[in-house]
């Protein structure tokens, strides 16, 4: 098949993580005979740099062409001033909303080869595999701000259309997996939490076949440890959905491994690692860029319908998790370039059965 990939490496190992992705795109789409175009275009603090813009508008035009955006990370020091009139964070933001990326899908598994990263005890690790579905278009990212010399508010808002159509999202998600959804709110405090929590409760009716559990975030933020098992799928607002994953993140042992979904109605979506732009070893070579490989894969999977090339991609990567390669972050020390190395390694042996199969019946 025939696609066009907008690409936005961004800032610090952005661009690190991002290339390594497009590399095992592009071998993806030789080894399955797809054409890939890669257009890659500026967001963030570099997009600021040249434009004054973190979103400029050919950015924008180009994304919504797309069939798929990759992401690398935006964001570092240069454009952390808080008093800075413009930030690189608010061209995420606004892409997002520009989308319609409502729902943010945020994997986690443990792979058994890095349990020993985990700050949790092996037995807590069994059978962790949760997908959290984090709000991502709503909340206090999105309200209104004000600031004056001695106050600063952030509004938080949502509307039942918002909380009702990413609920909906997960139920179904959760129908394709082990039928469990928690539902993580503060109603306990939060107006916005219990229109939450209430319109969830009500689309749960059309979903029978799956178990809603409610849970206050902060207990949640507990019993994510405690008990990681215990989770399929897990659905949030914005801003809960953020932190909670960054945890789940070191569950798994590194915030470099996990990847993320940003979809909307249609096909279109934002495929991003969840961990930010590194400063602290960007430009080294030592981002692990496996978070970025696996988000990739996803966008096989929800923008492109491409199912076995990103079950392809994905037991390439588990490969590299189980033999090394390893990054520092998991405790190695690789580089990037060289995990990248080893998926595509990977993913050409585990193609070489089919093209001898080919070549005998050609041949
Ligand atoms: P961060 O995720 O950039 O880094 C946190 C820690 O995790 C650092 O020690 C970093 O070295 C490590 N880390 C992150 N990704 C890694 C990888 N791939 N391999 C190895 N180690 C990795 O979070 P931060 O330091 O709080 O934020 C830095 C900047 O990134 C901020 O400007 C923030 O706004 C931005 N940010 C952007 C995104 C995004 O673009 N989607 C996401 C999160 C943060
Ligand atoms: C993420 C990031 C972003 C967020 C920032 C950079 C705006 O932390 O994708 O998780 O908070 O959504
Ligand atoms: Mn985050």
């Amino acid at each position: 098949m025939k696609a066009m990939i907008v690409t936005l490496p961004g800032d610090g190992v952005g661009p690190e993580v991002t290339a390594v992705a497009v590399a095992v795109l592009n071998a993806v789409a030789e080894q399955y005979g797809h054409e890939f175009t890669f257009k890659e275009h500026l967001m963030g603090g570099c997009a600021i740099d040249a434009t004054g813009e973190p979103l400029p508008a050919a950015t924008l035009t180009a994304c919504k062409s797309a069939d798929a955006v990759l992401l690398g990370a935006v964001g570092g020091p240069k454009w952390s001033d808080p008093n800075a009139e413009v930030r690189p964070e608010q061209g995420l933001l606004g892409l997002r909303a520009a989308l319609g990326v409502y729902a943010n899908l945020r994997p986690l598994v443990v792979h058994p080869a890095l349990a020993a990263l985990s700050p949790l005890k092996a037995d807590r690790l069994e059978a962790v595999d949760v997908l959290f579905v984090r709000e991502l278009t709503g909340g206090a990212y999105f309200g209104a701000k004000t600031r004056s010399a001695d106050t600063a508010t952030d509004e938080c808002k949502y509307t039942t259309a918002e909380v009702e159509r990413v609920a909906r999202r997960a139920f179904e998600l959760a129908r394709g997996r082990r039928k469990h959804l928690t539902s993580v709110d503060k109603a306990n405090v939060l107006e916005t939490s219990r229109l939450w929590r209430s319109t969830v409760t009500r689309v749960a009716a059309d979903y029978p076949d799956v178990t809603l559990e409610h849970q206050l975030v902060d207990s949640m933020a507990m019993l994510l440890l405690a008990r990681p098992g215990h989770y399929d799928v897990v659905v949030t607002e914005n801003l809960f959905g953020d932190i909670l994953t960054d945890e789940a993140a070191a569950i798994a042992g590194s915030l470099g491994l996990l990847p993320s979904a940003s979809l909307g109605e249609g096909k279109l979506g934002i495929y991003e690692p969840i961990h930010g732009s590194a400063p602290d070893i960007a430009g080294k070579g030592l981002a692990d860029p496996v978070g970025t490989i696996l988000s990739a894969a996803l966008l096989l999977r929800h923008s492109l319908d491409l199912e076995m090339e990103a079950a392809a991609i994905e037991a390439a990567v588990g490969e590299v998790l189980a033999q090394g390669p390893h990054t520092r972050d998991l405790g190695g020390n690789a580089s990037t370039r060289d995990v990248c190395g080893a998926v595509l390694a990977n993913l050409q042996r585990a193609a070489a059965p089919v093209v001898s199969r080919a070549q005998r019946a050609f041949g």
